[in-house]
């Protein structure tokens, strides 16, 4: 791995900085030259585990050939056409995406990313509905946007928090971790109950959405309960409150469902997709809407937009690479091994002291490591910088594991067409990292 630590000064022209990175994190990090399946390769020669589909978005796993294809014949006829034409690729993507959502979420526009279709849906929800608020959750990432990192909970919204006032936070249904020290079910879902008391204090009238990520993702998965977004959706329905999913981690299989929702049965007004929408390999973000939603829009103009709103290319892989999420049954495999690697992180849990609870839906799961069992205390306070975060992470990095450690969660989230043989190599070296934490 390369160890320079370079100044402005000394370096050559031309430095691009890594997402989320300094200059020195961006020197100090490997340089990838290849990819396979659930492998990828720096240019030390060394071969790394995907543990993380890089950032939860190569869900098929590196280099399908399929979506490669497709992206070659699809250049060849058009690559770009702006984005007051139809183009076939992006229409065949969404009556293809209208097979696989739930409810009557049949109506999509398009953008580049999560974050952008997060701002566009926030827009959206406060063009219907004439209301200015967002609540949103303490534990939450929903892009690097103005308006997105302000109604984030994550520590990263750092730069923009107080840019975006009109973000009201309520608390996660984290039952490990319970804001109100209540245990489920005698606790009555109180985490969802309680909103109504925020709701009516804020005045339901200036409330336009109400937006979370059905299994937080980035912030460690959690995992509601199964009776929470049922009240959510009433608490809505009853104060005319959007409810927008964030599926940008979730959707397209990560859960063991095409979308994390199904698992609660209950249909948003809109949900946001991005990543695995197209095997994570071009640009490409989706508002989803319901019926209703769309039929605001059928003679107002949706009023925002980009360049490169619903690109060929992106909307192209997105064809095949949802074809052969269809064909692969990869949706199916997620479900299945999410059994197989839950079952393996249970043992994992018993065998270490360090861990407090694994928790997992799908190919999406979380070792929480604490100081002690009994207290809960974290192993590394959440949202604090603490060095054995780092060293957590170099145990991953010296054997080739690449996995995200986020304070004191330890996140795996492989490509959904992992096998049972290549979870083991990863569990391996989690189990030794712990071994080694633990002496
Ligand atoms: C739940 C969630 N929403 C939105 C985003 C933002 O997506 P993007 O990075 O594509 O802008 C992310 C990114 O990690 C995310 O995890």
């Amino acid at each position: 791995m390369n160890q320079i630590t370079p100044t402005l000064r000394n370096e050559p022209e031309g430095v691009s900085i890594n997402a989320w990175s300094s200059i020195k994190d961006t020197f100090g990090s490997p340089k990838v030259t290849r990819a396979e399946g659930v492998y990828f390769h720096d240019d030390t020669g060394k071969r790394w585990l995907d543990f993380t589909a890089q950032l939860f978005n190569v869900n098929l796993g590196h280099q399908d050939r399929r979506i490669i294809e497709a992206i070659k014949a699809q250049a060849e006829k058009l690559c770009f056409i702006s984005p007051f034409y139809r183009n076939e690729p992006r229409e065949e993507l969404a009556r293809l995406l209208a097979t696989v959502t739930p409810g009557d979420l049949n109506t999509f526009f398009f953008m580049n990313s999560g974050t952008e279709a997060n701002e566009a849906a926030l827009t959206f929800a406060r063009m219907v509905t004439g209301r200015p608020k967002v609540m949103s959750r303490y534990r939450s990432y929903h892009g690097t946007g103005l308006t997105t990192l302000g109604v984030s909970g994550d520590p990263r919204r750092g730069a923009s928090a107080n840019n975006f006032a009109s973000s009201v936070k309520f608390p996660n249904p984290y039952c490990y971790r319970c804001t109100f020290k209540q245990t489920y079910p005698s606790c009555g879902v109180v985490c969802a109950t309680s909103i109504e008391e925020q709701i009516l204090a804020e005045g339901p009238d200036t409330i336009a959405a109400m937006i979370f990520e059905p299994i937080t993702g980035g912030n460690g998965p959690i995992i509601a309960p199964q009776e929470y977004y049922g009240i959510l959706r009433r608490l809505c329905d009853k104060y005319g409150i959007l409810m927008i999913a964030d599926e940008v981690i979730n959707g397209f299989g990560r859960t063991g469902k095409w979308f994390a929702m199904q698992h609660y049965d209950v249909v948003p007004d809109m949900m946001t997709v991005s990543k695995g929408i197209n095997g994570g390999v071009l640009p490409l973000g989706a508002v989803m809407m319901s019926d209703a939603i769309a039929q605001k829009f059928s003679d107002r103009s949706v009023a925002i937009g980009s360049t490169q709103t619903g690109n060929p290319l992106s909307c192209a892989a997105g064809v095949a690479a949802i074809s052969a999420m269809i064909e692969d049954r990869v949706v199916d495999n997620a479900a299945t091994l999410g059994v197989y690697l839950m079952r393996r992180l249970k043992e994992l849990e018993a065998k270490h002291r360090l861990v407090g609870e694994v928790r997992g839906l799908g190919l999406l799961a979380t070792l929480e490591l604490v100081k002690d069992r009994a207290t809960r205390e974290p192993l590394v306070q959440w949202n604090a910088p603490d060095p054995l975060v780092g060293r957590i992470k170099a145990l991953f990095n010296e054997r080739g594991v690449q996995i995200h450690v986020r304070s004191n969660q330890i996140v795996i989230s492989p490509p959904l067409t992992i096998t049972e043989a290549q979870l083991e190599e990863g569990l391996k070296a989690v189990d030794e990292v712990l071994t080694i934490l633990e002496a």
